[in-house]
């Protein structure tokens, strides 16, 4: 091999396959390197055929090999892998699969982000405390457990299947720097999904053990609310599971709050915080913040709980917008005052996993 071929292949092994988090060279994606006068093609096998990620990794290769010495043009010629190949493939990979997640042991803290109520704001506290989190440099996975009400592929702008390798092996996809899997990812969007609990649990089970979520620093699991099936499956199956309880400032809201919140004890799930939502409006001409409802909710369901109050989050169009968008706030505005307070709260349940964890048997 040449040395300028070397040099080819030690940059092709840089490159990432951006769902499997693996170089292609070590996954056996890279089939063949072409040298023609200065033209280099690199032969490519996707996984599946129409594969999602095709433009992505053809453009990785290409940045991966730009301005090499002696190379005037990168070709990248994509095949798909052969039913063997991808069964091989799955073999190798399925030692991974038991990942962090279901694994004893690990070290991902687990957040389920959790409500006694719907519509307080739940999922978008989920989303953009995963993204907040990941902007701290976390390595985060986002497991949408609300079934029927699923609404984190709309909020995080992800409108596209999972890559399937085989029945038992999904991988999660990436959308703003986390993982994301979805209920919604598999069916269309107004589809009603009617399944009966043994099914849910089931499809629950799937996201918890058949997702390739590899090494996680986080997994945030958005719920249904309240308490039910889905919460006694996932304290079951997820080791330190640590409940982040969201509330608005109603008491109303918060005293069924301290329901889920003591449902949670009962199941041997941690409560890490409270965190309250639609806290206050800003007045945009002079800055003044202005309540929307009557009561401290927050601050009253974190001492009844005996838990910290990890951060108060205020009623603003752009947090709305952001999920609407598919643009999460956190994400696309990160100088807002709603980035910049869910940067807090992601420092708060940082400091508090991290304490509660220290402070178990
Ligand atoms: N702090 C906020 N400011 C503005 N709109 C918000 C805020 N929190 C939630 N919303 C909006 O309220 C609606 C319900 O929020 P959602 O996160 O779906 O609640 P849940 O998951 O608890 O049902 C959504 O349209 C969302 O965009
Ligand atoms: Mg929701």
């Amino acid at each position: 091999m040449s040395q300028l071929e070397e040099e080819i292949w030690r940059r092709l092994g840089q490159v990432m396959d951006p769902e499997l988090h693996r170089p292609l060279t070590e996954l056996g994606m890279v089939e063949a390197v072409r040298l023609h006068r200065q033209e280099v093609t690199v032969t490519v096998k996707l996984t599946i055929a129409g594969c999602p990620l095709k433009a992505r990794i053809e453009s990785d290769v290409k940045a991966a090999l730009a301005g090499l010495e002696g190379v005037s043009a990168v070709v990248v010629d994509v095949t798909v892998m052969t039913a063997d190949e991808r069964q091989k493939l799955t073999q190798e990979l399925r030692p991974l699969r038991h990942s962090s997640v279901t694994r004893d042991g690990s070290r991902v803290r687990v957040l389920i982000v959790g409500s006694g109520k719907g519509g307080v704001g739940k999922s978008t506290v989920a989303v953009n405390l995963a993204v907040a989190l990941s902007q701290l440099g976390r390595t985060v996975g986002l497991l949408d457990a609300d079934i029927y009400g699923f609404s984190v592929p709309r909020m995080i702008g992800v409108d596209r299947r999972p890559v399937v390798l085989s029945d038992d092996m999904i991988l999660p996809v990436e959308a703003h720097g986390i993982q994301v899997i979805s209920m919604g990812m598999l069916v269309d969007e107004g589809t009603p999904v009617m399944w009966r609990g043994p099914m849910l649990t089931k499809l629950l089970e799937q996201f918890m053990g058949d997702v390739m979520w590899g090494e996680l620093d986080y997994l945030v699991v958005d719920s249904p609310p309240g308490t039910g099936d889905v919460a006694i499956t996932l304290a079951q199956r997820l080791h330190q599971g640590q409940v982040v309880l969201v509330t608005t400032p109603q008491a109303a809201a918060a005293k069924v709050a301290v329901r889920v919140g003591e449902m949670a004890k009962k199941v041997g799930q941690r409560l890490l915080g409270v965190v309250e939502n639609m806290s206050y409006l800003r007045c945009e001409s002079c800055g003044a913040e202005s309540r929307l409802f009557a009561g401290d909710g927050g601050k009253e369901l974190a001492e009844a709980l005996g838990v910290p109050l990890l951060g108060r989050i205020p009623v603003q169009a752009e947090i709305s917008a952001g999920g609407d968008s598919g643009q999460p706030v956190a994400w696309a505005r990160p100088d807002s005052e709603a980035a910049q307070v869910f940067a807090q709260v992601a420092r708060a349940v940082e400091a508090a996993a991290w304490e509660v964890a220290a402070a178990a048997p």
